[in-house]
């Protein structure tokens, strides 16, 4: 009687429990099914634990049938969970469908910065020509900015190069590469130099499409016996040659600096209408590219030189400036605007 009555109840459990586990859908289900219906207190898995207290002569047949129930709810189980990876393989196969034929999508790479790359490709032609790469620093005095570059305090050129004072009495921040000169000077003399001088200048200037508040320039200085106008011309020459493609007609216009004498400035053939004149060059034909000069003698005295015995020349250009014509960008603010839309064009 008791044997049939847990033999009932064992089919009972049994039905139920596959019942339930028709109804599970999910892993959570799943899982919280095993725990019911396999698990430490589930009524099955109780049987084979109190197996002790079933009359010696049912125990066989009961422990045996409870094992085959729970062999066929593991067996069940195993098929639900199948069943249910297969359902969900099919359903995320058929939603997430990846169309194998569109075009990948690119990684986005980073570059330099269009004034570094130009800043680079300049430094690369100068050094092929001779020049010495040589820093100076941003941060200048007074002194070396103006006073030793032969511009003293009350010189009117001074309005030309307004700039940034720090709160340091005679520290600011340098509106061009030229003291660099100084210090290249003061540092080799007396032997011969040759250097670039590239970095960062800064101005106090109302911006516009021409002018910024911040731009790079590159400097040229020479020193040494017999260094000629000659020199100068003929440096600048290949060096716009290199720059701007053989042959390309340059030409020399007389110009005003208080650190040369005398100075000049560069010009090269527009390269947007080569020579009949456009809205670039402004109808001339020509685009200005650097101002230069033979190196002032009290420039060269205050670098360390008898301006008797050496001589030298110098040349400064605004390397952004360059960019500016040689890919006709109508705006010189763009190169510090960050603006990815800019940047990713070069
Ligand atoms: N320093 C000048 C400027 O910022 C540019 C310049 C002109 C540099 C003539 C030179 C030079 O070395 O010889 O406008």
């Amino acid at each position: 009687m008791a044997e049939n009555d847990l033999m009932r109840q064992m089919a009972a459990f049994e039905e139920s429990a596959l019942a339930a586990l028709e109804n599970a859908r999910d892993e959570a289900a799943l899982a919280q099914w095993r725990t019911a219906n396999l698990g430490k207190s589930a009524f099955i898995m109780q049987i084979f634990s109190q197996l002790g207290t079933v009359p010696k002569t049912e125990r066989p047949q009961i422990g045996q049938t409870a094992n085959q129930v729970r062999v066929r709810l593991e067996e069940a189980l195993e098929l639900r969970m199948n069943q249910l990876k297969k359902k969900a393989l099919a359903e995320s196969l058929k939603n997430e469908k990846i169309d194998v034929t569109l075009p990948g999508r690119h990684p986005y790479r980073g570059r330099l910065h269009p004034a570094t790359q130009n800043m680079r490709e300049i430094l690369a032609v100068l050094s092929q020509i001779g020049f010495e790469i040589f820093r100076s620093p941003e941060v200048e005095t007074d002194e070396y900015n103006f006073e030793l570059l032969n511009i003293p305090a009350y010189h009117p050129a001074r309005d030309m190069w307004d700039t940034f004072y720090t709160t340091d009495p005679g520290v600011l921040l340098r509106t061009h590469t030229s003291p660099g000169q100084i210090h290249a000077m003061k540092l080799f003399a007396p032997e011969s130099i040759r250097v670039a001088l590239p970095g960062m200048c800064f101005r106090y200037e109302q911006v516009s499409m021409r002018s910024e508040i911040q731009f790079n320039q590159i400097e040229l200085l020479a020193v040494g016996k017999n260094i000629t106008f000659g020199d100068l011309k003929g440096t600048l020459q290949e060096f716009a040659y290199r720059m701007f493609g053989n042959n390309v007609r340059t030409r020399f216009r007389p110009s005003y600096f208080p650190f040369t004498e005398p100075s000049a400035e560069m010009d090269v053939e527009c390269f947007l209408c080569a020579g009949k004149g456009c809205s670039m060059c402004k109808n001339s034909g020509w685009l200005e590219i650097l101002g230069c000069g033979m190196v002032h003698p009290t420039v060269l005295k205050n670098g360390g030189y008898d301006p008797n015995v050496y001589s030298g020349y110098a040349a400064g250009m605004g390397p952004e400036r360059i960019t500016i014509l040689r890919h006709y960008v109508e705006d010189i603010r763009y190169f510090w605007g960050n603006d990815i839309r800019f940047l990713e064009q070069f």
